[in-house]
Order: structure tokens, then C-alpha cells, then sequence
């Protein structure tokens, strides 16, 4: 059974999150998208919101579920026993810092933590859950950056509503 873990913020999730979730579940058996409860981070959304906002935006997905985690990656990849992470990659000002990531999984988990790449769909190249939080906060649209259920949630969290309304 070929099991991987997609970790990430998702604060929120975007379109971009969600085609990298579809693709990844295409390659292995069961995907887990787990999300980071980083206590350093003010999130917008809180780590049990994000969580069912995950689960309805991949609630198509047979093989996929959702999860969060504290704590390094690789302990929980360990807990799990998977040996794949998957990450997203927009463009080169990614590249480094996910690099760095990958290789310091890799060496601390003793190779037992492995990550693969996805080049994210050019469509989506441009995406940010930051950008989308910025747009959000000044009433700009985010229609074509996240699902339409999470549109109004985002609007509500900083007051705001859809331009033109
Ligand atoms: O969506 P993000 O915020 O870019 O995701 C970053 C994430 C969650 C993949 C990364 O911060 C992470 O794995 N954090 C857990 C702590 C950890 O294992 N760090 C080790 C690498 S330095």
C-alpha cells in the first residue's frame, strides 16, 4: 500500500492546495492532508476549522484523509509509518526553501522521510493562501482562488464581503 502525507498550513486552502491534493491522490493509495497546529502562528482559521474545510473541499476523494499534527514531520510521518511527503512547488522562489525542508527530513529521519514535488498547474502558479487573506481583508474577489462554500467564511473573518455586493 503506498501511503504519503501532504502537510501544510492551509490557512486557507486554495485551489492550488486542491490540485495538488487530486494529482497526489492519483499516485498513491491513501493520501493523508494533514495540517500544522503551529502555536507560534496567529492563523486565520483554527486548526479544527481547517480541518473541515479540508475534509468538504476533498470530500470526493475516496483515498484522501484529513488529519493535523504538532511536533516535527518526520515524528509524526514515523507515528504513521509514511515515507512520502508530498509539497507543492509554484515557482524557483519555492525552490529553496523547500529544499532545505526536504533535505533536513531526510537527514533527521535517517532517509526514512522522503519528499516529492509537484509542479503546481500553471492556472495556479500565482496562488497564495497569503495573497488570498490580503485580497480577502480589503473586500477584493476570491472566487477564483478557493472554493465557493469557503468564499463567504473567508469574507466573515475579517468583515468584509464580495466586491460589488
Ligand atoms: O503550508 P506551509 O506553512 O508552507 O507548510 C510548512 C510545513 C508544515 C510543511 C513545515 O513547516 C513543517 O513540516 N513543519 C513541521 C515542523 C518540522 O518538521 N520542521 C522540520 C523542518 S525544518
Amino acid at each position: 500500500m503506498k501511503k504519503a502525507i501532504y502537510p501544510g498550513s492551509f490557512d486557507p486552502v486554495t485551489f492550488g492546495h486542491l490540485d495538488v491534493i487530486r494529482r497526489a491522490s492519483e499516485m498513491f493509495d491513501e493520501l493523508t492532508v494533514s495540517v500544522l497546529n503551529n502555536k507560534g502562528k496567529s492563523p486565520l482559521f483554527s486548526v479544527e476549522e481547517r480541518v473541515k474545510i479540508l475534509q468538504e473541499a476533498t470530500k470526493d476523494l475516496r483515498n484522501v484523509q484529513i488529519d493535523s499534527f504538532s511536533g516535527l514531520l518526520i515524528d509524526y510521518a514515523k507515528e504513521k509509518n509514511v515515507h512520502v511527503a508530498i509539497r507543492g512547488l509554484r515557482a524557483i522562489t519555492d525552490f529553496e526553501y523547500e529544499l532545505q525542508i526536504a533535505q533536513t527530513n531526510r537527514k533527521l529521519s535517517n532517509g526514512a522521510l522522503d519528499t516529492i514535488f509537484l509542479t503546481t498547474s500553471l492556472e495556479y502558479a500565482y496562488l497564495s493562501s497569503s495573497s488570498v487573506k490580503e485580497i480577502a481583508s480589503f473586500g477584493g474577489d476570491i472566487s477564483q482562488c478557493v472554493p465557493e462554500f469557503l468564499v463567504d467564511q473567508i469574507y466573515n473573518k475579517f468583515n468584509t464581503k464580495r466586491t460589488g455586493e
